[in-house]
């Protein structure tokens, strides 16, 4: 799938722009603040219609308009369709082949992107609600209806606080009885987000080794953690055999084990928690409290590891997830990658390039302030400069 033309009215410092695109690498050139992210944000918002750099819509449309339209034509398969997303005060308005379309998730299994952002960088380090929030989306293009859960968890979870909370506050003793059937709904839907949460880690880890050890050019071995309470350390390593079992049957009779094992746990975790649950007037066990933990040979990256290796497990990551878009969809998504070449050093930019023609990604947007940061011969790159919302041929 590839973009093969975007055009932008009054988005951001693009007040009127048409442009088309090659398959390959399309590389922007451009100096600060010349309009290379918001280029990169347009192609991201006609996939998702959310900014991966804010949640204030309005910033979005030029400042001296009152909508901005946004249209792309995608070619997927050898079909072209039409994407555009008409954004103003009252909110987004999408059609798809100029037919008015009602739900979101339409873009989203329309266009795939896979979008590096310098902000990611801080997934790391940021609070574990940012982490939840970075996977469960990672999760969404390969099961839709897992918005659906997370959505129903949180209602439960909201609903179980506020009684929990009376009856801290208020003293209503009498209400103790009811948290049961919250807890149920808590523990089925819970048990849920945690098998999803924990296959995505387990298929995104052999790939976030090759690809790290790749683009390192060293053997460190980065490993990412799903630090859950309520899976028992025996469960983790069994889930690691389930994979490579043969026997489909086998897998799923395991599955369901752990799923027995998980739930038992849970009830089990609610049990001993409840007096301190009455007394805090909140819910301490289920996902809403797991963590994702990255570490580069056993130790914590958050802790440890350099600038640049911080830049490279999440390359690595966005990498993976774009192999497992494909292994899923029988195509890579668009890899879109902001000031990707920034605290690499040449060796480590060059087989970051090498790592990416070697995949054989079909299409990969990468801004650049200097032409000289990008290291490779140009051969099946097309090159673009960037200059005060404008983007041009570049003429080197
Ligand atoms: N809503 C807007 N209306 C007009 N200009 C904007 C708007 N939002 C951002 N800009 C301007 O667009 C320019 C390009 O920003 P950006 O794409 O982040 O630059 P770059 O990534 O090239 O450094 C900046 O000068 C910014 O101030
Ligand atoms: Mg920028």
């Amino acid at each position: 799938m590839f973009l093969k033309e975007l055009s932008l009215r009054n988005f951001r410092n693009y007040t009127d722009l048409s442009i088309q695109f090659n398959k390959g690498l399309n590389i922007f050139i451009g100096e600060n603040a010349q309009g290379k992210t918001s280029l990169l944000e347009a192609a991201h918002f006609i996939h998702s219609l959310q900014s991966f750099r804010t949640q204030d819509e309005k910033s979005l449309i030029n400042i001296s308009s009152n909508d901005a339209l946004l249209s792309a034509e995608v070619e997927r398969e050898g079909n072209v369709i039409n994407l555009s997303v008409l954004l103003d005060d009252k909110g987004k308005r999408v059609k798809l082949n100029g037919k008015k379309v009602a739900k979101a998730s339409e873009l989203l299994s329309r266009l795939a992107v896979i979008t590096f952002s310098p902000d990611d960088l801080f997934l790391i380090k940021d609070l574990p609600s940012e982490r939840r929030r970075y996977f469960d989306k990672a999760i969404l293009p390969h099961s839709p209806s897992y918005l659906k859960t997370c959505i129903r968890y949180d209602n439960i979870l909201e609903q179980r606080n506020r009684l929990l909370k009376g009856i801290r506050d208020k003293k209503r003793d009498e209400e103790k009885g009811l948290l049961r059937p919250w807890d149920e709904q808590l523990v089925e839907e819970g048990t849920r987000i945690l098998f999803k949460r924990r296959s995505l880690v387990e298929q995104i880890r052999p790939f976030l080794e090759k690809i790290f050890q790749a683009i390192s050019r060293d053997n460190k071995r980065p490993i990412l953690i799903y630090e859950t309470q309520l899976l028992p350390a025996e469960a983790l390593s069994e889930g690691n055999v389930v994979l490579r079992c043969s026997e489909a049957a086998e897998q799923r009779k395991t599955e369901a084990d752990i799923a027995d094992k998980v739930k038992g746990l849970f009830y089990q975790l609610l049990e001993e928690k409840r007096k301190e649950e009455f007394r805090y007037g909140y819910t301490l066990v289920g996902p809403h409290r797991d963590d994702f933990q990255f570490s580069i040979d056993d130790q914590r990256a958050k802790t440890t590891a350099s600038q640049g290796q911080h830049r490279m497990i999440i390359l690595a990551l966005k990498l993976s997830e774009a192999v497992l878009y494909k292994e899923a969809f029988g195509e890579y998504p668009v890899l879109l990658l902001d000031d990707v070449f920034s605290e690499l050093d040449e060796i480590r930019a060059e087989a970051l390039i090498e790592q990416i023609h070697d995949m054989n990604i079909e299409q990969v947007f990468i801004t650049a302030a200097k032409k000289e940061s990008i290291p490779f011969s140009n051969k099946g790159c097309s090159f673009y400069l960037i200059k005060e919302g404008t983007v041009k041929p570049y003429n080197s």
